[in-house]
């Protein structure tokens, strides 16, 4: 039996990056070929300036570092503003020594999203697997872009969006620009097999997928309640999300 995850719970959101950024610096700094799985939205990029700053001031190298990135929308181009490869550019790797050529996103316009799904995990598997793999959370429990209902045995493929996680969304996009209805995502068990998960979660909005990702049942209605059979997971989160998980407990 694995102990389960391991919660850290902090102050406030700005606490949360300087320990996910500190958690990722001390991973990466040893294991300079450290193969690490990202996440994007509005939670990372507190952590991604951090990593941007530790790289500045010579803590950390990305030069020999791969990364594979959890989702992309479909249809996005890689220049379009609201895509994910648009929002790693700007958030991270413009500003570290990373090799482009091992950045790696799932491919929005790949005319065959089948063959893309296994691209992507024949790449993953090349690179060696994920050494540490940065998660997010949706307020609905997703992880990556797997929706309530995901199969644990998913693999990196197409998936439909819920309306919650388009509204969700919606900000990243121009005015006028509605969200893609699709996207490509690494699947559950792409995620579950990396060596080390590391969660993090801000704010009152998800504060019940957490409690239910860490106090509810293990079901498919929760995506991020299978992290606990994962053997190497830290939580990082603030008040705000923990709340729910008090209440619980
Ligand atoms: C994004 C991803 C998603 C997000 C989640 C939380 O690449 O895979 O699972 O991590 O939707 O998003 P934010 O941080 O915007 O609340």
């Amino acid at each position: 039996m694995s102990p389960g995850p391991r919660l850290v719970v902090l102050d406030e959101a700005d606490a949360v990056a300087d320990h996910a950024a500190a958690h990722i610096v001390g991973k990466l700094a040893p294991k300079p070929d450290l193969v690490l799985g990202l996440p994007t939205g509005e939670t990372p990029r507190g952590i991604y300036a951090r990593l941007a700053g530790a790289y500045r001031t010579g803590e950390v190298s990305f030069a020999r570092a791969s990364s594979f990135n959890l989702d992309e929308y479909q249809g996005l181009p890689p220049d379009h503003p609201a895509s994910y490869h648009a929002y790693m550019r700007e958030m991270l790797f413009r500003y570290v020594d990373i090799d482009p050529a091992r950045t790696h996103l799932p491919d929005g316009l790949a005319s065959d999203a089948t063959a893309e799904g296994r691209r992507y995990e024949k790449a993953i598997a090349e690179a060696g697997g994920i050494g540490l793999m940065v998660l997010g959370i949706g307020g609905n429990g997703h992880i990556g872009f797997n929706e309530p209902g995901s199969p644990f045995d998913s693999r990196t493929r197409a998936v439909r969006l819920t309306e919650a996680t388009r509204e969700a969304n919606r900000r990243s996009f121009p005015e006028g620009e509605t969200v893609p209805e699709f996207a490509i995502t690494m699947g559950i068990a792409t995620i579950l097999e990396a060596r080390e998960i590391l969660l993090v979660a801000t704010g009152p909005a998800k504060a019940e997928a957490l409690a239910a990702a860490l106090a509810g049942p293990e079901t498919l209605r929760c995506p991020a309640s299978v992290l606990r059979r994962h053997p190497a997971v830290t939580i990082v989160c603030d008040t705000a999300a923990a709340a729910g998980i008090r209440l619980r407990a």
